[in-house]
């Protein structure tokens, strides 16, 4: 079928169609699924802008404008597809896009339309600690959102991720940006939260592999995270010491930098939420008991390439 840019589904059969594909995750997923020869439709609300642009340069098969919060666009996305991938996300509420609209109704809204079109495989990305039971808005939304993505698809698999890293990613980049800025650098509390980063390839990699069939498996779910374990203190260390730069550490309440983002998020530009300080009072590591990146034939890789490849 012809698409918006005049282009054809490269061969109709094996279609993966991927919500948040212009995202940090969803990019590197519509590249690894093009890199098995897949089509992929790629679905956001910016049909017009190409997610690899930046990257290779190449296309998604089709790229089509939908809108998670509205169901005849999803209807109409998935129609066709062996396989359907939600990687939306929503870190800061505004207007309609809430997180229980957004990470519970709209999910469910994806998995029904999506066993309702007969969609073979369908991949969930949500969080390593997601927990309907959680204090945080966020957490629980996250929780809640894969309970009814596995009651509306019984087959659904859910990949939770730890804390991505990558170029230009939300995390070490902005480590690396502070550590040169501030000659104090304030801490999550005391810097105990153990964290597991994981690369945005490898996450992508585990992702196209479930969605593309290439590895079937009878688990739903992953937790997907690196091959280290740090502290936030020894993280931030590390990240200076590959830097070169000497940096004083000093503990900061998490009740200040809950203050601090609530400010921050009425700033524009301004990348500090009040989640992400509640995801920061919480370990992030993979469950031991659950399988993860190496059950996908995945060796993880460790952050010190992409801190290798900042710019200064
Ligand atoms: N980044 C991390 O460190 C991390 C850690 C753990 C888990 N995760 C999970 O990984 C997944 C991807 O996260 P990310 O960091 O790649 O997110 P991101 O870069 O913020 O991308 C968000 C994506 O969601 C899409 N989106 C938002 N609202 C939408 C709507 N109403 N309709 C359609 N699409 C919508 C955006 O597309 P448009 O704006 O173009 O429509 C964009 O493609 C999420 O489930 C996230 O919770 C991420």
């Amino acid at each position: 079928m012809p698409n918006q840019h005049g282009r054809n589904d490269v061969t109709g059969e094996n279609i993966v169609t991927v919500f948040g594909a212009t995202g940090f995750l969803g990019r590197q997923i519509v590249s690894r699924l093009l890199d098995k020869a897949v089509d992929v439709r790629a679905a956001s609300r910016h049909p017009h802008r190409n997610p690899l642009a930046n990257t290779s340069g190449r296309r998604p098969s089709r790229q089509i404008e939908a809108d998670i919060l509205d169901p005849s666009q999803i209807a109409a996305a998935v129609v066709g597809s062996r396989a359907v991938v939600n990687s939306v996300s929503l870190y800061v509420e505004h207007g309609k896009q809430t997180f229980e609209r957004v990470h519970v109704q709209a999910a469910a809204d994806l998995a029904t339309a999506s066993r309702d079109a007969g969609v073979e495989r369908f991949v969930h990305i949500s969080g390593i600690g997601s927990d309907p039971r959680s204090s945080s808005d966020y957490i629980q939304a996250r929780g809640r959102g894969e309970e009814v993505v596995k009651a509306a698809f019984p087959g659904a698999v859910i990949v939770r991720s730890a804390v991505m890293v990558g170029p230009d990613d939300a995390f070490i980049t902005a480590i690396a940006r502070l550590i040169r800025l501030l000659p104090i650098y304030p801490l999550f509390g005391d810097g105990g939260t153990r964290l597991q980063p994981v690369h945005v390839d490898d996450m992508a990699e585990a992702v196209s592999r479930l969605a593309s069939g290439q590895i079937a498996t009878d688990a739903s779910i992953f937790e997907c995270a690196g091959p280290r374990i740090y502290s936030y203190r020894e993280l931030v260390r590390e990240i200076a010491t590959r830097r070169n730069v000497r940096v004083t550490l000093v503990p900061m309440p998490f009740a200040v930098w809950s203050i601090l983002a609530s400010a921050a998020e009425l700033l524009p530009g301004v990348s500090l939420t009040r989640n992400q300080v509640e995801l920061m009072r919480r370990d992030n590591v993979a469950a031991s008991d659950l399988p993860g990146l190496e059950d996908l034939g995945i060796r993880p890789r460790g952050i010190e390439e992409v801190v290798h490849m900042m710019g200064h």
